[in-house]
């Protein structure tokens, strides 16, 4: 398959300690996006700002940093510090659903003011040393927004744009809506990739029925339902080793974050995050998932993972 399959950013969770197991580990996708970082006027390359996109620390994967802003002067001035880093693109975030960014006119909140992201681009497109992709979500409120948005976007040097066929109201729940999704690619000439809902080959399959003019596709929670999905989505070949795999996966992100956060609490909440994307994977040990979930020391944790790695 030429398909590209895309990490999705999730903020919290798709971090470096993820994608540095992760893609140890796994195969398929051909790509990862850093969930976004705010930009800011004064914050050089080497600030904590970009602690988690710092070169010295090997990406297993090509990574796109993402960045969550309204203001074009220091949307530029961050991209030129990530240029400076090495990276060669950015994707600006207009699909976050959250009140408390859509409330400041960020993320999705700028998606029912189209002229609003129009100067936003003029600005950055004049000047910004990368090329920019755009990420976006069908509306806040309405999924007609896009409509509006789509032919307003033509004229630009986008490298791409995703597409979440949500609106920001539902977050993550209810469908997607590929109807909207249809009508606001209808007629653009921007590359496009489609994000939402991947979650097995049947779906993939159809999806791909669906829109054949697509061949970029962004995959988050799926992956972490089941981060062997991406590998056969690609058709590649199964080890039958899968659950040696998966504990081997999950030590090295235990490992990366006892090394980079501050005490085993906050290391197991963590995981315990990730247990709850997988636990839907394995409907029939959903007791031996609990026990993990309700751990409260490293060591209720390790024995409950055992358990159920030898079960
Ligand atoms: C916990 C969480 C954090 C997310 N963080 C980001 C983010 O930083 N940037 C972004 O563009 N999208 C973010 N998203 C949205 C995902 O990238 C993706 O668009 C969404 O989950 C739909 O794709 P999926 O169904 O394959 O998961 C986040 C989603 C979740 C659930």
């Amino acid at each position: 398959m030429s398909d590209r399959l895309i990490l999705a950013p999730l903020h919290g969770i798709t971090n470096r300690v993820f994608r540095e197991a992760y893609f140890k580990r796994f195969a398929g996708f051909d790509e990862a996006m850093a969930p976004f970082i705010l930009s800011s006027r004064s914050c050089g390359a080497k600030g904590a700002h970009f602690k988690e996109l710092l070169p010295g620390y090997s990406e297993r994967a090509p990574l796109v940093p993402q960045l969550l802003s309204n203001d074009a002067q220091g949307f530029l001035a961050t991209v030129r510090s990530l240029a400076e880093l090495g990276y060669r693109e950015v994707n600006w975030n207009l699909g976050c659903p959250y009140p408390m960014v859509t409330g400041k006119g960020r993320g999705s909140g700028l998606l029912p003011h189209p002229h609003t992201v129009t100067a936003f681009l003029d600005a950055v497109c004049a000047d910004s040393p990368l090329p920019l992709s755009v990420k976006l979500r069908l509306g806040l409120r309405d999924p007609d927004e896009i409509l509006a948005l789509m032919p307003l976007l033509e004229p630009y040097p986008l490298t791409r744009i995703i597409i979440h066929p949500r609106v920001a109201s539902q977050l993550y729940t209810g469908s997607v809506d590929l109807e909207g999704f249809a009508a606001a690619i209808r007629g653009t000439k921007h590359r496009l990739v489609y994000n939402g809902d991947i979650t097995s080959v049947d779906t993939f399959m159809h999806l791909r029925r669906r829109f054949p003019g697509i061949d970029e596709w962004m995959i988050g929670r799926g992956a972490l339902a089941d981060p062997f999905l991406p590998g056969r989505l690609k058709g590649l070949p199964d080890d039958g080793r899968a659950l040696e795999t998966l504990e081997a996966f999950l030590d090295d992100v235990y490992e990366g974050y006892s090394d980079t956060l501050s005490g085993p609490r906050h290391v197991l909440d963590k995981l315990k995050e990730l247990w709850g994307y997988l636990a839907p994977s394995y409907p029939e040990h959903q007791r031996l998932v609990k026990d993990i979930q309700g751990a409260k020391s490293a060591e209720a944790y390790r024995r409950a993972v055992n358990a159920f790695f030898r079960q």
